[in-house]
Order: C-alpha cells, then structure tokens, then sequence
C-alpha cells in the first residue's frame, strides 16, 4: 500500500468523446498541444509531476531567497555530496541544463560519447558541441519480451573496442543513464557499472552518471543482482555515484521534485570551467538557477526518494498497472520498470504500417476514448521518410510510453487505463493510421501536424 496518505486534492478534469475529438482535431492530432486541463490522467512524462510531501512544502517555506549564499544552498549541497560523494556540486534549473554546461566544459568538436542510451536532450546536447554522440546498448536491450532484469545495461564487449580504438576520433566521456530511459526504463546492473567504470578509467575516460532515476535503478538492482539484496537502496544508490566521476541530474525525477537538477563531479578543473558557465548561463553557483525554495524541496525529496517503502510501493503500483495492460491483451516491454509502462503499438497494430505511426494511432485512442494522455516512442519521433512518404529509416519498435508521475496517481486511475485499453484492444483492426501534414527539420515529434488517414 502507499506508504503516505492524502492531505490535498486536485480535482481531474473531466470531459465528454465529443470534447476530446474536438480538442483533438484541434491541435492537429499532436497530444503535445493538448490544453492539460483537457487530459483526464497525464502520463506524458514522470518528469516535475510529482507530489511533493509536507516535509518538502515546509522545506520550501523555510526557503531562503538570499541572491548568493543561502542557507538553502548549504543544506541542498550538503544533501548532494553525502549521497553522491563529489566534492563540486553544482545547481541548475534542470537536467538539460546540467547536460549543457557540463559538455560546453568538458566536449570539444569531433570527439564521441558513448552510452548505453543517450536520453534525447543529453544526445542534443552532445551533438550541440559539435560531437557524436554513440548508443551502445547490451544485446538483451533488443528483445522486448525477454525479462532479463538488467537490459539497460551497456555492451561491455563493443565498448572496450571502442576505446582501444586509437585511430577513431577521441572518445571524452562515458554516459551511464541510470535508468535506461530512451532503453525502456531498464535498470542498469552494478557489476555492468563498475566494469564500465573500470574500462573507462584503464582509457583516462570519464564516467558520467546520468542520475535522473539513481532511486529507481538501486531499488531494482536489489531485487535482482544477488550480491545486493541485503543493501538500501540508498547504500546502492551511494555506491552507483561513488564509482562514476561525476553525474548529471534531473531532480524533476527521483529529486520528486517540479524543478531542479545539479552537476557533481570531483575534477577540480572541470568544475571550476563549469562554474564559469553556470554564471554565464544559469546563475550564481549557490542556486544556478533555482529558488531557494527549490533548493530545499530538491534536498528533502533526495531523502524521501531512497525510502524502501516508497520505492516498493512505486514499483508495486506499476506491476499493477503492467498487469491490467497485458490482462486487456496488449504486449508492453517487459519487464515493468517503475518509471513508465511502454506499450507494444506495433503488435496491437500491425495493420498500421511505420508510416502511418502505430504508436501515435494507439497514442490518440487512448485520448479519444480516455482521456489519457501517453508519448508516441516510434516511428513518430524517431522515423524519417522520403517526399512520397515511403520510410526511409526508422526505429525497430513502434511504443508508447504511459510515464508515471510519482505518488499522484492511484490504483483505480490504473484500472481506468486497463478498462480503455480492454475496449480499444476489442475494437484494434478498426484504428486508423496518420499522416503527417507539416514538421519542422529536428525534434519533430513537439511540433508536428497530423491528420488521420
Ligand atoms: N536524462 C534523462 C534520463 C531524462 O529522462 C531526462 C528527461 C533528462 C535527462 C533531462 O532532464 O527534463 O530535467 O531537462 N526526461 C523527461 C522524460 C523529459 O519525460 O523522460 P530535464
């Protein structure tokens, strides 16, 4: 059961089919356009949709606004570094901005980073400094339906190729996502950790954590990999931070928190280039662009976030949650992780080729007949085709992604989800495709113009 129970309440939105066609013709089929107080229940992201605790609200009541050297900052920092171990901690208003200034800092033109998978703004942060930035999942990550626990692991064999490999281009950094997100929310092993962390410092690369999900990553390496099952997830999680060199966080995840994120590293000399950059861009170093408020609920929800009771709670939700799915008869990448549920579109509909956006179709049913709003993770965001619409290249996988926010949502709004899908799954030869009418040249997913076919 929930380990908290509920003080304040906000009431969802409710809206009638006719409403919701309306609405969705309006925004030209593109759920990112969507009005929020026209979606019922919002699983577009698990991202500063969280639910703040009493104990944060007060933190941030106790906030203290000063423009340099706030208490704020001191407890925020002192949370970070007994986590995580490194000696700079930096702020900044989120993940994305850590991933800038930490690769401005650390990047230069024509070197590679590789990872076991590049979330996508960490991936356009790399390639905005001029560099390639090179998905090196483990051979388990291709199969959906296989429940090997750790497939967001990275492939240990064509890593270590890739650094020895003196006649490349340099390889600057490793990036270890904890969870695996663009990878299906997979955990990451601590035995798969510590070799790359091992092969990274035999070449003087660094490794660099991508801590988004640290939490959830450590609650799930103590389910499966034996020689943890008797640690905290906050032992574990220590333990992840400690064999990296530094990390990137966004705290709008496991901070549970609506904004915030932070750089930690222990080199000196990059930190103090960072620094530079912080100021320039995001703030003074003692808030990089956060309230104090912020600063304080980041470091309450760091506490709260390694909880055991919490974490089983948030992991027992989403099997619930993964059960309903594939008890209405739809495949999703298994196994369940905690952050997010991703729908198997391209098998529920395989009358709707690649382009024609299996996932988007499956993605508007969900709204139309829901109310629920999800993420297309296909051919959509990830596809291109030629001008006569033909696809020319894209992913292996049509999803969608039903991200959870954390403590907001409740066992019966699940089971709303797995009555709509019960009725869109009897319903599936009948969905149509889309196609698109107008997109911008990157990142086309947020913009695009759809229209039924
Ligand atoms: N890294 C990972 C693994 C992420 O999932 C995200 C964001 C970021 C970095 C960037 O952090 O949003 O604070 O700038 N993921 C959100 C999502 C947007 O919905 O998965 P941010």
């Amino acid at each position: 059961m929930e380990p908290y129970r509920i003080k304040v309440v906000e009431p969802l939105p409710v809206t009638t089919p006719q409403q919701r066609e309306a609405a969705l013709k309006r925004v030209h089929y593109n759920l990112f356009d969507l009005r929020a107080d026209e979606v019922t229940i919002d699983l577009l992201s698990d991202s500063g949709t969280g639910a703040l605790s009493a104990a944060q609200l007060a933190a941030g009541m106790a906030g203290d606004e000063s423009y340099a050297g706030s208490h704020s900052f001191y407890r925020f920092r002192d949370t970070v570094r007994d986590l995580t171990g490194y000696a700079h901690i930096l702020p900044a208003h989120q993940g994305r901005a850590a991933e800038r200034v930490l690769f401005s800092a650390l990047l230069s033109p024509g070197d590679v980073v590789l990872s076991n998978t590049h979330f996508d703004t960490t991936r356009a942060n790399v390639e905005l400094a001029g560099c390639q930035a090179r998905d090196l999942p483990c051979a388990a990550a291709r199969d959906l339906d296989s429940h090997e626990p750790f497939k967001g692991n990275i492939d240990l064999e064509t890593l270590e190729k890739t650094l020895a490999d003196s006649g490349g281009p340099r390889v600057a950094a490793v990036v270890m996502t904890i969870t695996n997100n663009g990878g299906g929310g997979q955990p990451v092993s601590m035995d798969n950790l510590r070799r790359t962390a091992e092969l990274c410092r035999r070449h003087g690369v660094p490794m660099i954590l991508d801590a988004a999900r640290f939490a959830e990553n450590a609650w799930l390496v103590t389910r499966h990999e034996a020689a943890y099952q008797d640690r905290t997830p906050r032992q574990v999680a220590e333990e992840a931070f400690r064999l990296a060199d530094g990390c990137v966080m966004s705290a709008k995840k496991d901070g549970i928190a609506h904004i915030g994120g932070f750089i930690g590293l222990n080199n000196e000399e990059l930190a103090q280039k960072c620094e530079v950059l912080l100021i320039a861009t995001e703030g003074f170093p003692t808030y990089g662009g956060l309230a104090g408020r912020d600063l304080d609920m980041v470091a309450q929800g760091l506490l709260e976030v390694t909880e055991p009771a919490y974490l089983a709670e948030r992991a027992d939700s989403a099997g619930y949650l993964a059960d309903r799915v594939r008890a209405a008869g739809v495949s999703i990448l298994e196994p369940a992780g905690l952050h997010a549920i991703y729908l198997n579109a391209g098998r529920l509909l395989p009358h709707i080729p690649p382009h024609q956006y299996p996932g988007h179709a499956l993605a508007c049913q969900l709204y139309l007949q829901g109310g629920i709003r999800s993420a297309e993770l296909g051919s959509l965001y990830l596809g291109k085709e030629d001008e006569d619409g033909n696809q020319v290249s894209g992913p292996p996988y049509e999803l969608v992604r039903l991200a959870l926010p954390r403590r907001v949502y409740t066992r019966s709004h699940y089971d709303h989800i797995g009555s709509t899908l019960e009725r869109i799954v009897k319903a599936a030869d009948s969905v149509h495709g889309y196609r698109i009418v107008e997109q911008g040249p990157i990142l086309r997913h947020f913009r695009a113009k759809l229209r039924p076919v």
